[in-house]
């Protein structure tokens, strides 16, 4: 029986990236791909695919995804969403897509697996579902209270995504992505107010590598100047993309009986930066040329939402069910970024 999977978000940056890393998983050679977004997704070279344009918020769209002429899906990753800006701006659509089409997309799953099997459901959430005062370092039990719409929507899906996979309905597992850089592209152009879909919006700096590494200008919403201590104090959790798409092909992989018994939720490794560590990074790879590209204005939006986030966690439990971590802090992430650019990758 060949692998079929779902990537829901198959348009967007990781869902596209997971796509091109399910077809090359040596472990599932033969494996057969339905993409689903509200924006016309593409599929690798390589693989049978389908690709399918549809609103996840609709019934009858998502029933569709289960229709197809690859059959049922044995994997589904649920990764289409409303990002953390988007969502604080637009509650009502947060809600509709971030939550409501989470809950239609799991109800199908359950509606539609054949009987005596159990399909994995993967979810990618975020650590904006932390918030609140944290200690030094999170641990897998640090209560997460979120202070922003877009983490109070993914926990709430992450309570679903549990609940469903308590009662046998699905083979659940729930990723806590680290904040991941550096996203390729230039930054997105206002939806029209009509639109369900928001374009990807990240209150962290990856706009002060990325503008930069490509010869532009770019704002920093974290402090007013070069010397503001903003910069030092303020530290991210980051991940790569590469990093990341293999924990997304790993987290298939892992068998079901090495999670926690109460919880499917893991956060996917990480390091910590600070906003200068990031600075450095770039100075390093690019000069000090490349750096004074970067203009400052203080975001006070931005910098609450990114500062309720947490910087440090403890990875043991990660790392025990097979998860990678990237190696060497920001440098490798801005000098492969830079390759990217050069190769016209970004
Ligand atoms: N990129 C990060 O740093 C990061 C960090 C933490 C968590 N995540 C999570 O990982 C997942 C993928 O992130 P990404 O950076 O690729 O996001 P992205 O914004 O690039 O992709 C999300 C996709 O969802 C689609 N979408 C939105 N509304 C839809 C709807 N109603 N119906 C169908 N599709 C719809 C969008 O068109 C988009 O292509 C998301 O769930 C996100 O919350 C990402």
């Amino acid at each position: 029986m060949p692998n079929v999977v779902l990537i829901t978000g198959a348009a967007g940056w990781l869902g596209g990236l997971l796509a091109h890393a399910l077809r090359d998983d040596p472990k599932t050679p033969d494996v057969q791909l339905i993409l689903a977004d509200i924006v016309e997704p593409k599929a690798p070279d390589g693989n049978k695919a389908v690709t399918i344009k549809a609103d996840l918020t609709d019934k009858a769209q998502v029933e569709a995804l289960f229709d197809t002429p690859l059959g049922i899906p044995d994997t589904v990753y649920c990764m289409h969403g409303i990002m953390s800006r988007g969502s604080e701006d637009d509650f009502e659509l947060g809600l509709k897509v971030n939550i409501d089409s989470v809950r239609l997309l799991l109800e199908t799953t359950r509606q539609k697996t054949p009987p005596g099997q159990l399909i994995k459901f993967i979810f990618t959430s975020s650590l904006a579902v932390y918030g609140g005062p944290l200690p030094e370092v999170v641990t897998p039990s640090t209560i997460a209270t979120p202070e922003g719409a877009y983490g109070m929507g993914k926990l709430t899906s992450e309570l679903l995504v549990n609940e469903y996979t308590r009662r046998g309905f699905i083979d659940g597992r729930i990723l806590r992505l680290p904040t991941v850089v550096v996203r390729p592209g230039p930054p997105p152009p206002p939806p029209p107010p009509s639109s369900p879909v928001r374009g990807p919006f990240s209150p962290g700096c990856i706009r002060i590598i990325r503008e930069p590494l490509k010869g532009l200008e770019t704002t920093c919403p974290i402090g007013d100047s070069l010397a503001s201590p903003e910069l030092d104090s303020l530290a991210a959790w980051l991940a790569s993309p590469q990093t990341t798409v293999r924990n997304f092909v790993i987290a298939k992989h892992v068998p079901a009986s090495a999670f926690y018994p109460h919880t499917r939720v893991v956060y996917l490794p990480g390091f910590t930066a600070t906003v200068r560590d990031e600075l450095d990074a770039l100075e390093k790879v690019a000069g000090k040329e490349v750096v004074q590209l970067v203009k400052f204005k203080d975001d006070p939006v931005n910098r609450r939402i990114v500062k309720s986030w947490p910087a440090k966690f403890d990875i043991e439990y990660p790392l025990s069910l097979g998860f990678v971590v990237d190696e060497g802090g920001m440098e490798p992430i801005v000098r492969q970024f830079k390759k990217d650019v050069e190769e016209g990758r970004a």
